[in-house]
């Protein structure tokens, strides 16, 4: 049992460091001119993204050979194992590639399906947010929890939209109908922080349709041990395979669900 505290402990200061590593390279290169290619009409991906995500998932594939790693810029080794890890090397693309200093390193560790670690590293604001399943959420150090809002109308929401423009009309309908219920709703364009941000209690809740499960793994266990809540948008069990998420401050979990 000792043995399995120390080596978590030990996965979990090897996940910071490299979120850290991976970090100060993005830093580095920030406002830098970019080659930006386009995966989709407005999903972009630079080198950036890809240095980045070489460099971190060559350091899990030394540490940890036998783990499955799911990382967003075409690495899908699945192993079987015990342990995935969802990597998104930067995420908020857009956000780097305009120069807004709103984005992150974001890794998640799964052990048999359920979340285990989590990390996510801004590396302009300098905000490390960890965790560790069962043993709280961390915002440089300092332990934090979500929000005590209650009521809709003094809630302020973040969400984000897809790449795709399919389910637009669906999408647009929702967030006019959360819009007249909430105090407010922002879209800063980086869902893992956002995430980390309802775990810091700044907003109550978070939703989006279509992410993948690197955009949402590291943020769910943030969240989860901040003493939030994360379903899917019926207030289902998550799955974050399918991308659909609903996350709040549990308070609010249903009445925006309602929304939905
Ligand atoms: C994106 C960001 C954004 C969200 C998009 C994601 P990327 O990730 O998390 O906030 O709205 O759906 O794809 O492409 O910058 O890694
Ligand atoms: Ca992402
Ligand atoms: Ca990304």
């Amino acid at each position: 049992m000792k043995f399995l505290v120390l080596a978590r402990v030990a996965m979990l200061n090897f996940t910071v460091n490299l979120a850290k590593k991976a970090g100060e390279y993005l830093r580095e290169n920030f406002g830098k001119e970019l080659n930006i290619e386009h995966k989709g009409r407005i999903d972009l991906v630079t080198q950036i993204d890809r240095n980045s995500q070489d460099m971190i998932v060559g350091e899990i594939f030394r540490e940890f050979p036998h783990h499955s790693v799911i990382a967003e810029e075409g690495v899908d080794r699945t192993t079987g194992q015990e342990y995935t890890w969802f990597v998104d090397p930067l995420d908020g693309t857009v956000n780097y590639v305009h120069g807004i200093p709103f984005f992150c390193v974001s890794l998640g560790v799964f052990k048999d399906k359920k979340p285990y670690i989590g990390v996510c590293y801004n590396p302009i604001s300098g905000d490390l947010f960890t965790a560790q399943s069962g043993k709280g959420a961390f915002r440089n150090g300092e332990k934090i929890k979500v929000s005590n809002t209650s009521l809709l109308v003094d809630s302020l929401v973040v969400t984000g939209f897809p790449y795709s423009l399919t389910g637009l009309d669906n999408s647009i309908m929702r967030f006019t109908r959360i819009l007249r219920e909430v105090q407010g709703i922002r879209r800063f364009g980086s869902a893992a922080l956002d995430l980390c941000f309802v775990a810091a209690g700044s907003f109550d809740g978070f939703w989006e349709v279509g992410l993948h499960p690197w955009d949402m793994a590291a943020g769910v266990v943030v969240l989860l041990e901040a003493g939030g809540r994360a379903s899917g948008l019926s207030g289902e069990e998550l799955d974050p395979n399918n991308g659909d998420i609903l996350a709040s401050n549990g308070r609010i979990h249903d009445g925006l669900r309602r929304l939905m």
